[in-house]
């Protein structure tokens, strides 16, 4: 999950490139580099640390030159150091890559016993070294050297580059990892997505799996796998260049946390008729009604979004659902129902291991169903229907306006379900769309207790390890509140169905362990709460989340936080306000990059 960018300027390209990668640094952060042709040479400058450290570097020293490319890193391979920083160069040739290539040690061993010099640890850089033997030994075009090089790796992978004593040629490719061709007025760009060239231009060009183009300032060339010449479609891309900033906020996760109120009704307004609180007629060629089964797949946040999207086909549409993170149901092979539909919940639409699960269902004759934010993502592409949660750019690492955003599309579809399935009278379906459009307002009024919440996390981030615990609905609430903390305070957290503490859990409760109970007033309350019990019992330290109600009952507890009351099978789009908010609240207390933590990246393109 690295971002790469390329340019073929009408002026010098250095700057234009590092407005690029600002906008690509999302994807990774521990190093960034930017190389240019200037008179024929390649010249570099890379730094280790954010893209500020480079922005040092080139106003300490100015790079020219109208070609170039740029590259912003998450480390597969070799530490996030300036040595294993991209661009890597030789004297012929310098390249980004985002990606990763399988065969690298026998390739490093192969180029290392033909007396290539390696001045990195990383994988990439093969990739450079090749492409030098092929032009040195053989005699290769860059262009015929670049298709040898393509013909000896094996990953995934997205690269471009630029050749020593041309200006005019940028060589790119595609293989997993997404990569756009921009078509500007006398200029040419490439980029990981088309974010980072809306500053430049919006008609851009996706490369599909196995391309590899040739661009030049009159334009490009794009070639199948086999080498033979095809058109890829040009589109107008959607993606603003406006740079999204945080209005404000501390963190774009807080931003991101206040704007939910705001993107779950605009999102809500895709599929729902607000007059008369009806199902607009929506993704009908995903007709539940000839399916025998469901299958979800995602990773991280996705997939507890996913998790509890079960419960509701299950309830209102009767639906069986089979639900695997992705990384394990690409290779489960598992028996696909006859009439099977599949949905792949995203909000990068680009995780590889999902993109890799999905391409498996679909081979096996599954209708594909995408719940994803980007719209033109490699997800999205390949998916029969595509059912965007319109969350805009979700820039904080932490999927906070995003998760619930794809909670009320999946909702949306949930109900859509029963309705197709025959199974929701139009007075049931209206009873639950009714619910789902007090949700904005329920999210807002839970943002009410952002004060106390912050009291809270601050005694929350003395602890070493942290339980939460749920039942129902809320027991992926309680995976995804485990998986917020640690992500962004780096506190161990775990997440359990709080039927399961007896089952082995509970011999962790002292009262250095915190444990947060996600318990509404719903069917499984008593039964949480009397778990509750057990947890203070044994000296531990019970946050319970509840409604007014709910927490009146419970009777002591270490600290509360208080929730307005939902519908039950809907409070999972609430209660991820006070989860979201303990989390960000514990990693500010701790002092921890909360947009960027450690070793995350926001798009997971690398298996
Ligand atoms: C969630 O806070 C994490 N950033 C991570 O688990 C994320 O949800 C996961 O990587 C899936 O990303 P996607 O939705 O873009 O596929």
């Amino acid at each position: 999950m690295c971002g790469i960018v390329g340019i073929l300027g009408g002026g010098d390209v250095a700057i234009p490139i590092f407005e690029a990668l600002k906008r690509l640094e999302y994807r990774g952060y521990d190093s960034a580099g930017i190389a240019t042709i200037d008179n024929g040479e390649i010249v570099r400058r890379r730094a280790a640390g954010k893209l500020n450290a480079l922005h040092e570097k080139l106003g300490a020293a100015p790079l020219a030159g109208r070609a170039g490319i740029g590259h912003t890193r998450w480390a597969t391979h070799g530490a996030p150091i300036e040595e294993n920083a991209h661009p890597h160069a030789t004297d012929h040739v310098s390249i980004v890559h985002n990606g990763i290539i399988e065969n690298f040690r026998e390739l490093r061993d192969e180029l290392a016993a033909k007396g290539r010099n390696f001045q990195s640890a990383t994988d990439s850089e093969v990739i450079a070294q090749l492409i030098t033997v092929f032009v040195e030994e053989e005699g290769a075009a860059p262009i015929e050297a670049f298709r040898k090089m393509l013909g000896r790796v094996r990953g995934a992978f997205a690269i471009a580059a630029v050749f020593a004593g041309n200006d005019d040629l940028i060589l790119a490719a595609r293989k997993g990892s997404p990569l756009a061709i921009g078509r500007g007025d006398g200029e040419m760009f490439v980029g990981s997505d088309a974010f980072a060239l809306a500053p430049f231009t919006n008609r851009v060009t996706y490369l599909d799996e196995g391309d590899h183009a040739a661009i030049t300032r009159a334009g490009f060339e794009v070639f199948d796998g086999s080498g033979a010449t095809v058109k890829r479609r040009e589109t107008v891309s959607s993606a603003s260049d406006a740079m999204v900033d945080k209005d404000g906020h501390r963190h774009f996760m807080a931003k991101e946390i206040h704007e939910q109120p705001e993107v779950v009704g605009h999102t809500l307004a895709r599929f729902v008729d607000p007059t008369d609180a009806s199902l607009l007629a929506f993704g009908a060629n995903f007709d539940f009604k000839k399916l025998d089964r469901l299958t979800i797949s995602a990773c991280g946040t996705a997939y507890y979004a996913g998790l509890i999207a079960k419960y509701w086909f299950e309830k209102w549409a009767r639906l069986p659902v089979e639900i695997d993170i992705a990384s394990e149901l690409r290779y489960r092979d598992i028996p696909y129902a006859e009439k099977g539909g599949a949905i792949f919940v995203s909000q990068s639409g680009e995780t590889a291991d999902t993109l890799a699960a999905l391409r498996e269902a679909k081979a096996h004759g599954q209708r594909i169903g995408a719940v994803v934010n980007v719209a033109e993502s490699s997800i999205a592409r390949e998916a029969d229907d595509i059912f965007q949660i319109n969350a805009g750019p979700e820039i904080g690492v932490a999927s906070t306006k995003a998760f619930t955003c794809q909670l009320v599309t999946l909702a949306c579809l949930a109900i859509k379900a029963g309705a197709d399935r025959g199974l929701l009278s139009k007075d049931e379906q209206s009873g639950l769309v009714a619910a789902l459009m007090e949700i904005p307002r329920l999210i807002a009024e839970a943002l009410q207790q952002e004060a106390a919440i912050e009291k809270i996390s601050a005694e929350l981030s003395k602890a070493r390890d942290i339980l939460y615990i749920g039942r129902g609905v809320s027991f992926p609430m309680a995976l995804e509140g485990a998986l917020k903390l640690k992500e962004i305070s780096y506190i161990h957290a775990e997440g359990y169905a709080a039927g399961e503490l007896k089952h082995g859990p509970i011999a962790l409760i002292d009262e250095h362990v915190p444990v947060v109970v996600v318990a509404p007033s719903d069917r499984h309350y008593e039964k949480t709460i009397s778990n509750m019990h057990e947890i203070i019992a044994r000296g531990g330290r019970p946050l319970l989340i509840s409604d007014k109600r709910g927490i009146k009952a419970a009777g002591d507890v270490w600290a509360a936080i208080e929730a307005p009351d939902t519908h039950p099978l809907l409070s999972p789009l609430v209660y991820a306000v006070p989860v979201q908010l303990l989390a960000y609240f514990a990693a500010t207390a701790k002092g921890t990059d909360v947009d960027q933590p450690r070793n995350l990246a926001k798009s997971v393109t690398v298996e």
